[in-house]
């Protein structure tokens, strides 16, 4: 058995989607113990923007013909694929930015999805594996507040995880992470504690069920 963990955060101190992450990959890991952790550290080694265009354009040229590029952007296409499909279970940490979805990792999805295993209309190479996205975002998307409709990562990050590539997945989501850091924000302390606690208490959950093997 093993764990595939993508982590699309550009930093690695005081990040929390890594810490609620970390929080699903303890559990996992206490219900497989001795078992591997794939990691892909997307935020700080990302894949270039020109790869995915280069896969794409390798499907229309015969193979022999391919460029040095192309034949490159394929093979890292079928590693990244290989890698989730060898796992036995997956784990998303991405953050919001910039009030869409992470560029390091729509980069890396485009380029899984130039990977004929993972083409929009066939059956995924990854259906029915099991999987948790966490997300975390600086301010608040709830209903009825000031930005609501605002977050448009969550909802697309849904689709190709869930309807897309067909996983059995689970969302961990975490809000008002900036609250603490930016001061006018400091009104929303407590809220943010609260959904702090939620959200790793959700995380702990999902992370317990991850696999399909209860722990506790
Ligand atoms: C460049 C940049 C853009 C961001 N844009 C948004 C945003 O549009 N909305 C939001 O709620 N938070 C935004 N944030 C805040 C992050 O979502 C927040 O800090 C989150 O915790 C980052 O993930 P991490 O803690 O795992 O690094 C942004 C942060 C950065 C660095």
């Amino acid at each position: 058995m093993s764990l595939f963990r993508l982590d699309a955060s550009i930093r690695v101190e005081g990040s929390h989607s890594r810490e609620i992450a970390d929080i699903v990959e303890a559990e996992w890991v206490a219900g497989h113990p001795d078992e591997e952790v794939v990691r892909r550290h997307l935020g700080t080694d990302p894949i270039a923007a020109t790869t995915w265009a280069d896969a794409v354009s390798a499907a229309y040229v015969p193979e022999e013909d391919r460029s040095a590029e192309q034949r490159d952007a394929v093979a890292t296409a079928a590693r990244e694929v290989d890698a989730m499909v060898s796992a036995d279970a997956l784990l998303f940490a991405v953050p919001l930015y910039n009030f869409g979805v992470s560029q390091h990792f729509k980069t890396w999805v485009d380029l899984v999805i130039a990977d004929p295993r993972m083409a929009a209309g066939v059956t995924p190479a990854t259906v029915g594996k099991p999987a948790v996205l966490v997300t975390v975002r600086g301010g608040s998307y709830g209903a009825g507040t000031p930005r609501e409709g605002w977050d448009h990562a969550t909802a697309w990050m849904r689709r190709i995880l869930a309807d897309v590539w067909q996983l059995d997945l689970s969302v961990v989501e975490k809000e008002f992470t900036l609250v603490g850091v930016n001061p006018a924000m400091d009104q929303f302390k407590e809220l943010a504690a609260e959904l702090r606690e939620q959200a790793e208490e959700v995380a702990r959950e999902h992370g317990r069920t991850l696999g399909g093997v209860l722990t506790h």
